[in-house]
Order: C-alpha cells, then structure tokens, then sequence
C-alpha cells in the first residue's frame, strides 16, 4: 500500500485541517465502481474523456487503481495490458477539488509499476492532456504507432474516425529516469 500526505486545493469544500489525514493510492474494489463511474462519467458529459458503463468497471476492474481519502474515491485510473511489450493507462481522473496535488502522478507512477512487474517495457496514453503526461515523462508519438487492437475500441467511439487525443507513450527500461521507482 502507498501512502500519501496531501491537501485538498484551494477550490476544495474540506477542513483545512484535511491535510492531516491521508490519500492511499490502493487497488480497486467492486464497492468503488460506482464512485468511479460518477468521476469519469462527470468529466465524459464535459467531453474530456470517454463514459464507461458500470459493467465496463466490473469487467475490467482488476485493471484499476483508485485514490481514495476518507473511505471517499477521490481518483482513479486502469492499466490495461494490449500486447506482450505495451499496455495502455485508461480512464484516468482526479476529481476537480484534488487537483495539482500530486494524486494524478501517484495514480500514474502506480500503473507504471504494475506494468515494469508485470515486465510490460512500454505504456501509453491517448489523452487531451499532454503537459501533465510530459511531466512524467511521456512524450508524443504518431497515432500510426499505436498497436492496431485498439483501433477495436475506437470504433465504438463518438469521435471515430476524427480522433483528436494525443498519443504519448513511455520506455520502462531507460535507466535515466525515475518513472518505474517505488512511490
Ligand atoms: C489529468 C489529471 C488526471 C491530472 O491529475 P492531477 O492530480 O491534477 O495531476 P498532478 O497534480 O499529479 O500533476 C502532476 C504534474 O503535472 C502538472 N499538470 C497537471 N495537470 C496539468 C495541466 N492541465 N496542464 C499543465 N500541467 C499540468 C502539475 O502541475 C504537476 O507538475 P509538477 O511536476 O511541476 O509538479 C486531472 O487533471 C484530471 O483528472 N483531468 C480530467 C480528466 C482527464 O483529462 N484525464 C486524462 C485522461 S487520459
């Protein structure tokens, strides 16, 4: 388990005594997936990311990681395995009040660990946020370069065929970085 000493932002309805209080980053349970469906769900009717179905977060739910403060899911995101050399970060979210605080690098280094044990070299993301991915050191690649089994899951996308996420991707095994450490 990883612990995390944050505040909530400026923005946020909490105590500012929260900041005594903790943010675990931990695997997702069953009991999460409706939290988790309101978050990404509220940023989808915003068109920042796509909705999931509860079904599609009990289907994949091994894939997830949460953020959790006080028994609340404050965060969540999914390391979903494509092939023997990438996996793809999905659905990934901080609710609007937790934002800037660090929880989006915990959810994501988090996922890049799974994936370096799981020995998967290379993860990617198709994401409208290329400056907080660049922060952790993704960088941008052609849509080309993407495995094509995930075209299977554009098709059922609204936007399809005019896909304007940016694909960026990161290396596991460089040893001049330290985005596969321990939190
Ligand atoms: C993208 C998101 C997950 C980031 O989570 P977060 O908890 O706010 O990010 P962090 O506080 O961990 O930020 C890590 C770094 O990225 C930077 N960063 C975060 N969001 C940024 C943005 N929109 N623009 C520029 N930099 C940003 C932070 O300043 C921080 O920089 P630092 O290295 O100097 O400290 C969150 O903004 C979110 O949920 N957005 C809506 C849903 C979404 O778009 N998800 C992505 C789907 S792929």
């Amino acid at each position: 388990m990883v612990l995390l000493r944050v505040q909530p932002n400026a923005k946020g309805v909490r105590s500012p005594m929260a900041g005594e209080d903790e943010v675990l980053i931990r695997k997702a349970l069953v009991r999460d997936v409706p939290a988790m469906a309101r978050l990404i769900n509220g940023f989808a009717a915003r068109e920042l990311m796509l909705p999931r179905s509860h079904y599609q977060f009990y289907q994949h739910l091994r894939d997830f990681t949460v953020a959790e403060y006080r028994g609340e899911v404050i965060g969540c995101g999914a390391l979903q395995i494509i092939w023997e050399d990438q996996a793809e970060i999905r659905s990934l979210a901080v609710a609007p009040e937790w934002q800037r605080r660090g929880i989006g690098r915990r959810l994501v280094r988090a996922l890049l660990d799974e994936a370096a044990a799981l020995g998967v070299p290379s993860v990617f993301a198709l994401t409208y946020q290329q400056a907080f991915f660049e922060r952790l050191g993704f960088h941008v690649v052609p849509h080309e370069s993407l495995p094509h089994k995930i075209w299977g899951d554009c098709l059922n996308c609204p936007k399809f065929p005019n896909c304007d996420e940016i694909a960026m991707r990161i290396e596991l095994n460089r040893e001049d970085g330290d985005e596969t450490q321990s939190h």
